[in-house]
């Protein structure tokens, strides 16, 4: 059993908190948050020390692993502690405010031979394993065009705009899917309130291979969506992560292109066949994210989630932020 502490049980920590409360492979030890409206007998009457302060659990010999599920401009000061201090670090995603502070943490770990995950959960939900499958498979033939929405009302947050708040999950995902980084970024967005943090943004993503992906991202729609389509040049697939049943459904339809005879008339032949909808895994993603740690702290496999793969995902925000910031929305 590996010894953890989570630092920040807000929002999503306490989601964190759940998982690692009820995991085989780790033993939480303790939990602690600078709120001090909490009621530290909801933990302790869990036998989980609780403190107010973050140096507790960096700062403990017993401590083998912290998670760090607190706000991102506080993400580089609390791992660098808990690296230094020797404990391994799952880490919530965006990794870091930028990439030099990505940089200094995967050194720290490497020198001193410790883990360094970013918590980007999606790649352990059902809908992305199975899509990943798909798409390693062929299933879908080239993929051509991928299109993702992920709108909701709110939940703004203070330090970062949506852009940093969203984009981490796109961003994640695609490079897990496509297995290559885009070659330009472009990104436009708005803010409807005069701390100028965009809550509405569009993100463009441009690949040698051809290849385009949309995001539209949005703190600011009456409704919430999350759904990705995925258009292959055999099959097209969409994903609604909102969904309990047919998350997936993957669409034998397409269009080939003729041209009539010596003209440059483009001709439409459109192809509709049968919808398939596969049964999708829905066992909680922490609860395999957590395996999966233990695993990647005991050696067993490299992680999916490394500190390469989040420093990766902020090089791309900084990329779509200075696009953001140089673009007509200015
Ligand atoms: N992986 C996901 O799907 C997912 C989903 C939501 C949020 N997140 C990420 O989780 C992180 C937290 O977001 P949230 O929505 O839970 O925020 P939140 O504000 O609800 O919770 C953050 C908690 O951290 C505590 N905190 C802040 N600074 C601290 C410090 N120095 N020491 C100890 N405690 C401190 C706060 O008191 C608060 O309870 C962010 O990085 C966010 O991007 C990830």
């Amino acid at each position: 059993m590996i010894n953890i502490g989570i630092i920040g049980v807000g929002y999503w920590g306490k989601n964190l908190y759940r998982n690692f409360l009820n995991s085989q492979y780790f033993n939480l030890m303790s939990v602690a948050d600078s709120n001090t409206m909490i009621d530290r007998q909801n933990y302790e009457s869990a036998n989980v020390k609780f403190s107010f302060d973050a140096r507790d659990i960096c700062n403990d010999p017993k401590v083998d692993a912290v998670c760090i599920a607190t706000p991102v401009n506080t993400h580089f000061e609390l791992a660098k502690q808990a690296l230094e201090n020797g404990k391994h670090v799952l880490i919530e995603k965006p990794m870091c405010l930028n990439s030099i502070e990505c940089l200094k943490l995967i050194e720290i770990a490497n020198k001193k031979n410790l883990v360094i995950m970013v918590d980007h959960t999606y790649l352990f939900s059902g809908g992305v394993e199975y899509i990943k499958k798909c798409i390693d498979e062929k299933k879908l033939g080239e993929i051509c065009f991928i299109s993702s929405i992920r709108i909701n009302l709110g939940l703004f947050q203070q330090d970062v705009n949506v852009l940093w708040d969203l984009a981490p999950h796109d961003f994640s995902i695609i490079n897990h899917l496509l297995g290559e980084k885009p070659d330009s970024i472009d990104a436009i967005g708005y803010s409807h309130f005069q701390n100028k943090k965009e809550d509405v943004v569009h993100v463009a993503l441009n690949y040698k291979t051809n290849k385009k992906v949309f995001l539209q991202l949005s703190w600011m729609s009456p409704v919430k969506n999350r759904t990705m389509s995925i258009n292959g040049s055999e099959k097209m697939l969409i994903w609604d992560d909102l969904k309990l049943e047919d998350t997936i459904k993957i669409y034998d339809s397409g269009v080939d292109q003729r041209f009539e005879n010596d003209s440059s008339r483009f001709l439409p032949e459109y192809r509709i066949g049968d919808i398939y909808s596969p049964r999708i895994s829905t066992s909680e993603p922490l609860s395999k994210l957590t395996k999966h740690f233990s695993d990647v702290i005991n050696k067993k496999t490299p992680s999916i989630m490394s500190g390469e793969h989040g420093l990766g995902v902020v090089l791309m925000l900084e990329q779509a932020q200075s696009s953001l910031d140089f673009g007509l929305n200015k």
